[in-house]
């Protein structure tokens, strides 16, 4: 009977979830619409130029009111403004021939006007009702401006901190990957079967960049992949996936080339694997200029390369303004009616299904404008969730918590910003608002506390490089600094002179990570590290809150420097949130969803990597002839899944439920986790597998399952981990999802390295 009414549900699922193919009262409006639109007006609908003050890019769209006129905009992105938006859809319901409503998109990647962590520093949460919920109050602000459609989320997986995007993705796991996409997709729309697209603030979510944009050569911007498809598919593709099963509505093509041809024209990847492997029924739409960039990629002419997108599977040209050479296309018949019925019937589909047809207003509302924006419920929880997402990385003598009382020195370019506190790809954020570090600390900390600032030097040494690293409005105000980086750095010592303790905001600018923000050096740049040297020479105690889009190399830092905050960027409300965990009226609970590596040479550095013929032993360094380096061991210098508290976990051993089973079974793996400190505090309890031996190599250690518990001082748990045949499925080399049978370990722990250890046997 059980069974019988799961089937019964997960069949309910399903049929929602493709709704969009089975809707006849759907299929029949939208089969009379486009019995009335001319071949410019389908093609209209395919394109999506940029508009507004927001530019995210460098191509610029002209003459959009009379395009629209002419029906020849499916929808436009990045128009700040519920008034404007308003306008613009009038134009379009009103003064085009058919009036059809445009789509108004947006990033909104972490957030609106209140703006949560990076989408990194959201994955060090490991709170996936956080998550959701971070999406939801994005989608509730979102909308209440205008917007129906966020070009969220970016589940690229990465293992290359060089590439600046890294910040935009949740880390190198692709189970962890997979599950933050789900929560946000559901987040954005609301959950299939349920409440989705059930208000006017649910809103459809696009996942991006599909695919693996984050595994380009070199961690350089935009640049070649290649990989093996047992890789792709064992490695890569499950947070797309899981975005699909959770029923997103739309697919952004990525800019790079896979197997040889762009993301944009591969049908293999567009067709093959997301629509008639995946079940895929939204639209896709291609990447900022994805189209035309095809042309440098060296595969033709526009339109060739326009042609061959519409072939492969895009329906929606974002910027290009490619998809105009299809008329001709069509004519010279090398592309068909249908192929381009095909892409237009899936945009009126998301609209339809977004309710503009109903009401071209539906996400155009003023009055909410002025009261779910930006609102203190929101900012209340993006602070809550900020203290979740910083990591700490080190705390000695107990340095952290600071007390509430005496002289504290916040020393360093990243103190007295509010622009970068936000992060980057916050287009929505109004960048005079957020607190600065100083305020952020003076406020927690109250009035006993005596917060001194001097800046201490800048960003980097390199003036043209810091303000590459300082665009779109996130100066340092280096322009109007007129003093030497020597004399920054006295003055910072003679404030460090007089206090108690030293709090080093220093890092990373927002814009040093984020798109076409790559790098090749990874420490804390050079005039900063100076002066953390400096600093810790004094002889105070010294805590660095540390302000990254990505992993770092902080070897130096960890040898010497008594404590280290990571802190991400951590949105609007950061400052206060990082007061919060610094005066230990939070207990920090992040933990890392990437390795930090020791060097940029180890990159790319995972944990769940192969073990290789010739594995160094554990805990050894170099051995002759062993898969290692001459200069550094393999290590990590924190692994994925790290981060300490202000208390202390102690694991039982792993008790398994059964030490040998079959297909038809599960083992349950259960430890007992204890809060040994003094403090209350939570712990992401952390399941790994190994697949002992398999008809193809398999990864060292998988995450396989997590949670997250909250444990007052000297309580303990027991977590259970239900580990099924299913859980156990990879690809095989022939691209079949399979388990075999054979030896597992399973693991559990605080971290991928600290675990504790048991065995069984699927037979
Ligand atoms: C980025 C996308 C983004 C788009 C629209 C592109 O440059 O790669 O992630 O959604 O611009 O702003």
């Amino acid at each position: 009977m059980k069974k019988l009414l799961i089937l019964f549900f997960v069949i309910v699922a399903f049929v929602t979830i493709h709704a969009q193919s089975s809707n006849p009262e759907m299929d029949s409006f939208i089969t009379d619409l486009m019995n009335k639109m001319t071949i410019d007006e389908k093609l209209g609908q395919l394109n999506l130029p940029v508009a507004g003050d927001i530019v995210t890019g460098q191509a610029q769209s002209s003459n959009i009111a009379e395009r629209i006129k002419n029906g020849e905009v499916g929808g436009l992105f990045n128009v700040k403004g519920v008034e404007k938006i308003k306008e613009i859809q009038r134009v379009a319901v009103e003064e085009s021939r058919l009036g059809i409503p445009l789509l108004f998109a947006m990033d909104v990647i972490h957030g609106y006007e209140t703006a949560f962590p990076i989408p990194l520093g959201m994955a060090a949460t490991w709170n996936m009702e956080a998550i959701e919920k971070s999406a939801r109050i994005a989608a509730i602000e979102a909308s209440a401006d205008g917007i129906a459609w966020t070009f969220s989320p970016m589940v690229d997986i990465s293992r290359d901190p060089r590439w600046g995007r890294f910040s935009e993705g949740s880390g190198e796991d692709p189970f962890l990957g997979g599950k933050i996409a789900k929560a946000m997709v559901y987040g954005y729309q609301g959950r299939p079967g349920i409440d989705l697209y059930s208000t006017n603030s649910h809103i459809m979510a696009c996942v991006k960049h599909y695919a693996l944009y984050g595994a380009g050569e070199g961690g350089r911007d935009y640049n070649t992949v290649d990989m093996s498809r047992i890789r792709m598919f064992n490695e890569y593709m499950y947070p797309y996936q899981a975005a699909i099963d959770a029923g997103v509505g739309s697919v952004m093509a990525s800019f790079n080339e896979v197997d040889g041809i762009p993301a944009t024209a591969n049908k293999w990847l567009m067709t093959d694997v997301l629509r008639t492997q995946w079940g895929f029924n939204g639209f896709v739409v291609t990447d900022y200029t994805g189209i035309t960039e095809m042309i440098d990629h060296g595969i033709g002419d526009l339109q060739t390369v326009s042609a061959r997108a519409l072939k492969a599977g895009i329906d929606m040209d974002m910027v290009s303004e490619g998809f105009k050479t299809l008329k001709q296309s069509l004519a010279e018949g090398k592309v068909t009616q249908e192929e381009i019925d095909t892409a237009c019937r899936r945009i009126l589909e998301a609209k339809y299904i977004l309710g503009l047809f109903d009401d071209p207003y539906k996400f155009i509302n003023p009055e909410r404008a002025k009261n779910e924006i930006y609102t203190p419920e929101h900012r209340a929880i993006a602070r809550q969730i900020a203290t979740e997402s910083f990591v700490l990385l080190k705390n000695e003598n107990e340095t952290l918590p600071l007390k509430k009382q005496g002289t504290i020195a916040v020393i360093g370019p990243l103190a007295n910003t509010r622009s970068n506190m936000p992060g980057t790809w916050s287009v929505a954020v109004n960048l005079d608002v957020p607190a600065t570090l100083i305020e952020g600390i003076q406020r927690v900390g109250g009035d006993n506390v005596n917060v001194l600032y001097a800046k201490g030097s800048h960003l980097v040494s390199d003036a043209a490089y810091e303000e590459r690293a300082t665009m779109f409005g996130r100066t340092l105000h280096r322009d109007q600094e007129t003093r030497t980086d020597e004399e920054m750095l006295r003055e910072a010592l003679e404030i460090a002179k007089k206090s108690d303790v030293i709090v080093a905001a220093l890092g990373e600018s927002s814009e040093m990570s984020g798109e076409s923000s790559s790098r090749t050096d990874l420490d804390i740049p050079d005039v900063q590290k100076t002066l953390l040297k400096e600093l810790v020479k004094t002889g105070k105690p010294v805590v660095l809150v540390l302000f990254t889009g990505r992993p770092k190399t902080l070897v130096w830092e960890h040898q010497n420097v008594p404590s280290i905050l990571n802190v991400w960027f951590g949105g609007t409300e950061a400052a206060y949130a990082i007061g919060d965990v610094l005066f230990g009226d939070v207990n920090p609970s992040g933990k890392m969803p990437a390795t930090f590596p020791q060097n940029v040479g180890q990159i790319p550095l995972f944990y769940n990597h192969k073990n290789t013929g010739r594995p160094l032993a554990e805990g050894a360094w170099f051995e002759k002839f062993r898969s290692n380096y001459l200069d550094v061991t393999n290590d990590p210098l924190y692994p994925f899944g790290y981060g300490l508290s202000y208390t202390t976990f102690d694991y039982s051993d792993v008790r398994l439920s059964a030490t040998e089973i079959d297909m038809n079974e599960y083992v349950t793996a259960s430890v007992t986790v204890t809060n040994s400190g003094k403090r209350d505090g939570a712990e992401v309890v952390q399941l790994y597998i190994r697949d002992r031996v398999a008809s193809v190599t398999r990864p060292v250690s998988e995450l396989k399952g997590f949670e997250k518990v909250f444990l007052k001082a000297g309580e303990s748990r027991t977590i259970d981990f239900k580990i099924t045949p299913e859980l156990l499925k990879f690809y095989n080399y022939d691209l079949e999802f399979v388990v075999e049978p054979g030896d597992f370990d399973v693991m559990v722990g605080g971290n991928s390295q600290e675990v504790k250890r048991a065995r069984f046997t699927l037979k």
